[in-house]
């Protein structure tokens, strides 16, 4: 049985294995082996004092970590990276890898927990520093989300964009496809954690959405599987998380921000203004990227995932934003500001991984 776990450090194709071997073996490197290590520990809670020594090491580079990463507007990268590869480590437990069982020993580990919540509070708090939150509960909600959906339907060509489009070479396109597999094999997933409860047209609307992406139920037209066959058309790895070692953290933050909105029934509104951005914008990115796969003569298959979403998604911007966002700001008027904070963060976030992940494809050139 495949354990995605002991996959991680095999980045695959793209990259080899020689880059990373000569790579410098950072304390960051170290503490997130010590983590592993704590992951697959049995019954990590009750063996703690055992552990204690790699335990408080963990610990210390965490505390550091933490000071580096959100100590400024912009803080350390590698510090970044650091975090957000621990946080995602204990989020993924929240879904189901068809691997190993013992994999998820610690699902509901209180030490987990406590390592979750001390990361997530502080980068959170950094998170918001960069929205004036203030600005936004003075807005009229509806008009608000309503101005931005248009604008953001069709937005003008960034210089990113541009280079996608009329510049990147293949290998650029196989690179950006490695990274955007953390999320294209599993797409869909989170949005599942929120459709339990009371029945409306809410809720009604979000189940459709699921269903589209997850291909009403058949795994031949299920989002993830036009994904796959992308990666298949180049040779490359179809198991999920097959490429976690390429990903910026920035896309990594993207995750584990929609971990954290989906996971904590709280920041419902806050997760729909966000899954509101991010169906209404994304055909808009996938534009981007089949044109470049046409200019660069690939077959059908090899940009089938973003034909899909030009269609699907543009339908399901309009349905999030006329049947999900736009009720719930009239159902919930004092929170309703929440909504625009989800849609402008997921934006803000969004705008960010895509340009790390630019940086990313110039530099595999
Ligand atoms: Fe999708
Ligand atoms: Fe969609």
């Amino acid at each position: 049985m495949q354990s995605n776990l002991a996959m991680f450090p095999t980045a695959g194709i793209v990259e080899k294995s020689t880059q990373t071997e000569k790579r410098t073996v950072t304390k960051y490197d170290r503490a997130e082996q010590q983590f592993i290590e704590l992951l697959a520990a049995e019954d990590l809670d009750n063996i703690l004092d055992v552990e204690a020594e790699k335990v408080n090491e963990f610990e210390r580079i965490l505390s550091n970590a933490i000071r580096a990463a959100y100590r400024d507007d912009c803080g350390d990268m590698q510090a970044h990276r650091f975090l957000q590869r621990i946080l995602y480590r204990i989020n993924r437990l929240k879904l189901f890898w068809y691997d190993d069982l013992q994999n998820y020993t610690n699902e509901r580990s209180l030490y987990l927990y406590s390592c979750r919540n001390q990361i997530e509070a502080a980068w959170q708090d950094w998170e918001l520093t960069q929205i004036d939150v203030r600005a936004l509960k003075q807005l009229d909600v509806k008009q608000a989300l309503i101005e931005r959906s248009s604008n953001d339907l069709d937005p003008p060509l960034s210089e990113n964009s541009k280079y996608i489009r009329e510049e990147m070479t293949e290998a650029g396109y196989r690179h950006l496809l490695a990274i955007a597999s953390l999320d294209g094999l599993v797409e869909g997933s989170r949005l599942a954690r929120i459709l339990g409860g009371a029945a409306n047209e809410v809720q009604c609307t979000l189940v459709r959405v699921l269903l589209e992406e997850y291909g009403n139920g058949r795994l031949s037209r299920k989002h993830s599987t036009f994904f796959a066959q992308m990666l298949s058309e180049f040779g490359m790895n179809t198991q999920p998380e097959g490429y976690f070692d390429l990903v910026p953290w920035e896309v990594l933050a993207c995750s584990n921000h929609n971990f954290l909105l989906t996971e904590r029934k709280r920041h419902f509104l806050r997760y729909n203004g966000g899954l509101t951005y991010f169906e209404i914008a994304g055909p808009g990115a996938y534009k981007n990227y089949l044109t470049a796969a046409q200019r660069l003569g690939l077959s059908e298959a090899a940009m089938g995932y973003w034909e899909l979403h030009i269609k699907e998604d543009e339908r399901h911007g309009q349905w999030m934003l006329d049947d999900v966002a736009l009720p719930l700001a009239e159902q919930y008027p004092d929170h309703a500001w929440e909504l625009v904070l989800g849609y402008d963060q997921e934006k803000l976030m969004g705008d960010r991984a895509a340009q790390a992940v630019v940086q990313s494809i110039r530099k595999s050139e």
